[in-house]
């Protein structure tokens, strides 16, 4: 049987810096074996002596192996990350969690909602939709960052522009942008949402409740409203429960993609 809590090595193959305080890290399972994950899902990374934490995985499923994660300098584990060379290695475990539910959405127009490094759980089942365009229906990006500094995977875009829509705005302007300056709920207001959207979302908590409200004001139904939780995780599969809602439901297993409808009754989830 398989040890869900087994801690596995990987190498560090590459750092991509997406600006001072995120960065792509790219890892390879040391066994050599595949590994095999679901868009949405994430990993506990491990650093010894700096402790543990979850991080989505940010880019599909490749032949190669490999595997990424993009994590923003926070506190004492990814201080020491960022302080790590390629060829370095990190212990893993996972994968975790339940991932974006394919079957509710394949074969309908979606809308993704990301805020700052909301849009890396995001970026593969972009990668997944652009493989798969076939499968969907017409698709849009709406994405907020504080300036544009922050945007991420912004050397994607173009490619990613062939198969969806992209809404960009930033909340501080800067030289030579010419997009939106607002916050992502004025976006809303300006750029119509595309016919009756599946509408997964992912960011900051404070971004939530006002999304959401919006989202009522333009009639989508709660239904087909998704939102990614965080919470602060230990084991990660269901046991600790640290991350254990009032409704019960485990962000780490029964997440961390929840249907809006499914939490909105639980006090504090969002
Ligand atoms: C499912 C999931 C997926 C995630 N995916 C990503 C991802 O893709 N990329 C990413 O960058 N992050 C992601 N995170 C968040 C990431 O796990 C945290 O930022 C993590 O805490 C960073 O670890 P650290 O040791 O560097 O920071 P920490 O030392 O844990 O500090 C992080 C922040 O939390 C505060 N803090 C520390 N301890 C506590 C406490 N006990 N109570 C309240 N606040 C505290 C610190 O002051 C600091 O601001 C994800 C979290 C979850 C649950
Ligand atoms: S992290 Fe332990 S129960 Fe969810």
């Amino acid at each position: 049987m398989r040890n869900l809590y087994l801690t596995q090595t990987a190498t560090i193959v590459d750092i991509k810096s997406q600006n001072s305080m995120v960065r792509v890290f790219v890892l390879k399972p040391e066994n050599g074996k595949l590994f095999n994950y679901w868009p949405g899902q994430f990993i506990n990374l491990s650093i010894k002596g700096f402790g543990e934490a979850p991080f989505a995985v940010c880019s599909a499923p490749s032949k190669t192996g490999e595997f990424q994660i993009c994590a923003q300098k926070k506190g004492v584990l990814t201080g020491k990350l960022f302080a790590l060379s390629m060829g370095d290695k990190v212990g893993f475990r996972g994968p975790y969690g339940n991932g974006f539910p394919l079957s509710k959405i394949a074969k309908r127009n979606l809308t993704l909602i990301a805020g700052g490094v909301g849009l890396a759980p995001l970026r593969p089942l972009i990668q997944l939709i652009r493989s798969r365009s076939f499968e969907f229906g017409k698709i849009q990006l709406f994405c907020g960052a504080r300036e544009k500094q922050m945007l991420l995977f912004q050397n994607e875009y173009d490619a990613w522009q062939k198969h969806l829509q992209i809404n960009l705005t930033l909340d501080i302007a800067s030289e030579n942008w010419k997009g939106n300056v607002g916050l992502i709920t004025d976006l809303f207001d300006k750029i119509k949402l595309v016919k009756n959207p599946v509408l997964i979302m992912c960011g900051p908590a404070i971004m939530y409740p006002a999304v959401i409200k919006k989202l009522k004001q333009k009639k989508v139904t709660e239904k087909d409203i998704y939102v990614l939780l965080e919470r602060r995780m230990h084991c990660g599969i269901g046991i600790c429960q640290h991350c254990v809602l009032v409704n019960g439901k485990y962000v780490c297993k029964d997440g961390p993609v929840f249907n809006y409808a499914e939490i909105k009754n639980s006090p504090g989830a969002i």
